[in-house]
């Protein structure tokens, strides 16, 4: 009897530490499809379809640039015609990060 509790507090371990990591993965998708969900919001309350939906300019193969490229890309547009967008750090953060699963 009293050599089977190490290995029953063993099995409670491993089971504690399993169970915590699973949690902290839940909880890291959940924080990822959160900050799709807003980048998604950004994206349609400041109306880049306008002129980047079905007749305009499509966006494309954005995966293939930086984070920090497409930032700047948005915070201050190379062609004239795109206004500058003066999102904060986090907004601009969400929507790279939906931009680019969007438009891989
Ligand atoms: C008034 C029109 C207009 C609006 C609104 C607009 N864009 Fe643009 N955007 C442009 C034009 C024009 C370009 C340059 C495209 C080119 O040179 O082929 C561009 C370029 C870009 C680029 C650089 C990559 C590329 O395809 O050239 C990104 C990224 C981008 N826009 C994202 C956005 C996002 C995100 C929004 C909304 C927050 C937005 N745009 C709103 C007109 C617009």
């Amino acid at each position: 009897m009293r050599l089977a509790v190490p290995g029953l507090l063993l099995l409670a371990l491993s089971l504690l530490v399993g169970v915590g990591s699973d949690r902290t993965n839940a909880e890291g998708a959940d924080l990822a499809a959160d900050a799709l969900l807003r980048g998604e919001a950004i994206f349609t309350a400041n109306g880049c379809m306008g002129c980047h939906g079905e007749g305009g300019r499509p966006l494309v193969a954005l995966s293939t640039y930086t984070d920090e490229e497409l930032s700047s890309l948005i915070l201050a547009p190379a062609n004239p015609t795109m206004p500058a967008f003066g999102f904060s750090d986090t907004e601009l953060a969400d929507l790279v990060a939906f931009l680019k699963q969007r438009y891989p």
